[in-house]
Parts: C-alpha cells; structure tokens; sequence
C-alpha cells in the first residue's frame, strides 16, 4: 500500500517531514529527503525573490525530492485598511516596551501577494507542492503539473478532503486536531472541525480515491502503524522533528516539545488571530486577555516580540507550537526521528 505512494513521490518510504512557515530549515528538509523520505520546507510570508532564494539553497543541500508549501488565502485574511491599528497594537505594546522596540507603523500590506508567491513556486519546480487552508485552483494545480510538480492538499475533514480531491490533487494530508501549529480548516470554522487523527483518516480513506497521508499525533513507530492500520498510504510528522538538531527553533522551544505532557498543548487565536495548537504560555495567556487583532494582522504584530525572544531564548514569548504527542519523540537528530518512523512500516 506504501509502496506506489512512495513510487509516486519518487522517495524511498513515505514519511513527510510537515513543513514550519516561519521556522522550516533548509538542514533539516534536506536530511529528512537525503534519508529518503520527503523533507518539506514552509514559505509562509516569504516574498517571490526569498522562495527562489530557499528553493536555490534546498537544491544545494540535497538532489532528492523536496515539497514547498504555500497557506492558499481563504478570503478572510484582514487588509491593512480593515484594521484599526491603534487598538491592534495596544494589546501587544506591553510585549513591546518589555522586548525594547518601538510600536511599528502601519505597514503597507501583511503579506507578499500571494499571485507573486505561487508564480514563484511554479519556477521553483519543486517535486511536490503543498497546500493548506484551501482548493489550490485549477489554473495552479495545471501550471504546476505542466513543471512536473505534484500537488497535496490538506483536509481537516471530509467534506475538505471531497473538495481537495474534486480539485485535481494527486495526494491529501488528513490532518487531525492533534497535529502542532495552526488549524487548517477552510469549510466551517476551525472551532468545529477538531476531528482527532484516528477518526478523521479511515473517513477520509473511503471518501477519495487519492492517497492518503497521516498527520497529527504521529510520533513515533506505533503512530506509523496505527496510520497504515487505518488505511494511511503515509504519514506527516512535524513536533518529532521540530525538537531535533536540525531544526532552528529556539533551544526552548525544543525544550517545550520534549517536555510537554499529552494535556499540556492548547489551541488559541491570541498568537496569530487563526486558532493554533502549543504550549501555553505567558505570552498567550496575556493576549488572550488583552484582545487579539485578526489575521494575518495579529501575527505579524507578534512576530517583532517573537524574533527578539527567540534571540534571547525565552519561552515565555515565543509561539510554542506542539502537537499532542510531541514528547513522545526522544531522537536527537532527524536520522534518529527517522529510523524510528521508519520501524513502524
Ligand atoms: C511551528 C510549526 C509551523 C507549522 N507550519 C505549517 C505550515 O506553514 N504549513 C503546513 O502545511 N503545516 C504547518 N505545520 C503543521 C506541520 O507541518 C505538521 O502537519 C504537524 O506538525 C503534524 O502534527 P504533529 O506535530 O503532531 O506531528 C506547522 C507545525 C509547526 C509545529
């Protein structure tokens, strides 16, 4: 069952390294695509010229198939204009003044434009493409096929999933509400569509006629086993290999990821004004009180507070993104993650 989805992807077995927008490493996607899986990097919020910079980067580091991955806009994503700045940045002034920078002035846009972004991957070649929080549209699924690139949706239930498979995808990632980082939910709010790995897969299974990849809660070999019992063709698996040594999050945030309890991890809108899963820490706990902007406004007014505790290494400031099971994984390097995923097949 493993074997034509690894054929497919032209990697050796299929575990999928979940991409980090923000926090992906080149290092990193390329030990996991050099041990033969697929190592995938996140372009979230990078410009045309910084993805073909890191596409550049990825081919040095490896020659074997790498997945690049964009958030498909649902629509909802604030404007600058929509957004009253001076009570967005009241919430976060305290984090400010605490980390020593001035309130920034309104930029002139949140985020690259996003037609910039996808021309950009398509010129990147990637071997794969990957999407979450919507339908890739057909003119993109078609210029990425043309370059040879296979495209991957994500569901966060079945209803995505039919609409993800209507769309021409040739993979889907069911992800479940286990899973680290945000809530990729575009049908429904994200609020109403937590649908636990074990019961989201097999229902996903029998409504596509795609391959199915596995993500949320995927730990170590008895998760892989548990995927393929329900009918996963592969899985994707983010905290196991976010804690490693060739990953760039802060040695505290490696630290929360190997030190969380199962209960210990929260979904919360207050980092990025989209519902995400982590650690729960001071800094959520303050701007849950305090008030959130929308997205993507509220994750970039974070994101200055965010680089400065990550130079210093405080956890207290940082976006702790981790999934359920992320303390179950005690490999030091991606190698080790690796192999023991690799056991479970
Ligand atoms: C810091 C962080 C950032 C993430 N960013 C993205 C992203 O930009 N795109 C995406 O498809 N998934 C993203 N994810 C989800 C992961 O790729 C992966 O699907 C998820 O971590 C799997 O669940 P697990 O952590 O239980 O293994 C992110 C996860 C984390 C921890």
């Amino acid at each position: 069952m493993t074997r034509p989805v690894a054929d497919l992807l032209g990697i050796d077995v299929p575990i999928v390294l979940g991409p980090f927008g923000g926090v992906s490493s080149v290092a990193l996607a390329a030990a996991v695509s050099n041990a033969g899986g697929l190592g995938s990097y996140g372009l979230y919020g990078y410009t045309a010229e910084r993805i073909a910079d890191t596409a550049a980067q990825l081919r040095a580091a490896t020659d074997r198939p790498i997945n690049l991955n964009l958030w498909w806009p649902t629509g909802d994503e604030v404007t600058v204009d929509d957004v009253d700045w001076d009570a967005a940045t009241a919430a976060v002034a305290p984090f400010y003044a605490e980390a020593g920078l001035d309130i920034p002035p309104r930029p002139d846009r949140f985020l690259p434009p996003f037609d910039e972004q996808l021309a950009a991957l398509v010129a990147a070649r990637p071997a794969v493409a990957s999407f979450v929080f919507g339908v890739p549209d057909a003119p993109t699924v078609d210029a990425l096929h043309a370059v040879g690139t296979l495209v991957i949706g994500t569901a966060t239930n079945v209803a995505e999933a039919h609409a993800l498979a209507a769309g021409g995808v040739d993979a889907i990632i069911a992800s479940g509400m286990e899973a680290a980082g945000h809530r990729v939910t575009f049908m429904g709010a994200a609020e109403d569509s937590l649908i636990g790995t074990f019961a989201l897969v097999p229902q996903v299974v029998d409504a596509v006629d795609v391959p199915v990849f596995a993500a949320g809660g995927v730990a170590d070999r008895r998760g892989v086993a548990a995927a393929l019992a329900l009918g996963a063709a592969g899985v994707v698996v983010g905290s196991a290999f976010l804690a490693t040594a060739e990953s760039v999050v802060p040695p505290a945030h490696k630290a929360a990821l190997r030190n969380v309890t199962e209960s210990g991890t929260t979904l919360t809108r207050a980092m990025s004004g989209r519902l995400a899963r982590g650690v729960e820490n001071d800094a959520v706990r303050r701007l849950a009180d305090a008030g959130y902007a929308p997205f993507p406004a509220q994750n970039m007014l974070t994101g200055a507070f965010r680089r400065i505790a990550a130079e210093q290494n405080d956890a207290s400031k940082l976006s702790l993104w981790a999934g359920q099971a992320a303390s179950l994984a005690t490999g030091e390097t991606a190698a080790d993650v690796f192999a023991e995923l690799a056991a479970g097949f």
